[in-house]
């Protein structure tokens, strides 16, 4: 186990509450260890809750290599992950690591990882009290909602071939001269790659024609929410549309309720030519100037994709 000296066996990691975490954050650092001798008993407990809960959810609701993905890495309904166990599996079946973070990775940084087949991955976990409230990514939505997807061979393709057109991204822009011009499509051009993220990895719905709904869940903030699970795939309040580009990327949203659009693809190939062709875009300077809106995009963001180290 690896904590700092002052740290107490059982203290807790939960969310937002964590002296180890803050400690980590402070010093500057991005990466950690998961130093699991700290999860409390009522960090497990929440764990085991989360898991039995959505379980039932996911055998309704998810896409099939989703629960695939569940059984290859063995998730532990009783007790929170050991990112090295998970990481035995995972990195057998598709090179994919999860790595610990302290907590937010500017986008650059944290597209550049999964390029590389590294997952950025929270370690804490939300406070049992208020099993709905999620006021950052934790280690359920994390571990249990987008790790299971990353042992689909076709899916992490797609992670990677987005990480490469972030780099693109990255690259394009620091061939440019400076100034406003170039500040406001390097904002244009993260917009879209976080807007096509969130409607897709985060939020994504594929065809299910087998299915009473016509269409189950890929994306990790569906999979790790039992209310919004069930929500996305039945409610006829939702909009579902079939995914295009356009629409994607010009397409605001917002975090803090269930999502009212979402986005159906046909296959994970399908969504492969999807980011093939955000490829062509970026290049031909049709992600430059996309519609205003959410997400904001702050200046840690910017700077990640202006002062990026990269070698061609
Ligand atoms: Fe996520």
């Amino acid at each position: 186990m690896s904590v700092t000296s002052d740290a107490k066996p059982g203290e807790g990691l939960t969310t937002t509450q964590s002296p180890f975490i803050e400690n980590a954050k402070k010093s500057g650092r991005t990466f950690i260890d998961q130093p699991y001798g700290l999860y409390s008993e009522a960090n497990q407990e929440t764990w085991r809750r989360l898991y039995a809960r959505i379980r039932p959810y996911w055998e309704k609701y998810s896409n099939p290599k989703f629960m695939q993905g569940v059984e290859n890495l063995m998730l532990d309904p009783d007790r929170i992950p050991r990112l090295e166990d998970v990481n035995d599996k995972l990195c057998a079946l598709t090179a994919f690591k999860a790595k610990a973070v302290a907590g937010y990775v500017p986008a650059y940084i944290f597209f550049d990882c999964i390029r590389q087949r590294i997952f950025p991955t929270t370690i804490t976990i939300r406070d049992g009290k208020v099993l709905d409230y999620l006021p950052e990514p934790d280690i359920f939505h994390d571990v249990a909602g987008h790790v299971p997807m990353h042992t689909d061979t076709r899916f992490a393709d797609v992670l990677v071939r987005f990480g490469e057109v972030a780099r693109e991204a990255a690259l394009r822009a620091q061939a440019m001269s400076e100034g406003e011009e170039r500040l406001h499509l390097v904002e244009s051009n993260i917009k879209a790659l976080a807007r096509f993220f969130w409607f897709t990895v985060e939020f994504g719905l594929m065809k299910n024609p087998g299915s009473e709904w016509g269409v189950c869940a890929y994306g990790s903030g569906l999979l790790s929410s039992c209310g919004e699970l069930e929500y996305c795939v039945t409610s006829p309040k939702v909009q579902r549309y079939p995914a295009q580009l356009e629409w994607v990327i010009n397409q605001y949203f917002e975090i803090d309720h269930y999502q009212p659009l979402l986005f159906v693809v046909d296959s994970f190939d399908h969504l492969f030519g999807m980011v093939d062709e955000l490829a062509l875009w970026l290049h031909g300077g049709k992600l430059d100037n996309v519609s205003p809106g959410e997400p904001a995009i702050n200046e840690d963001d910017l700077k990640s994709f202006l002062e990026a180290e990269i070698a061609e």
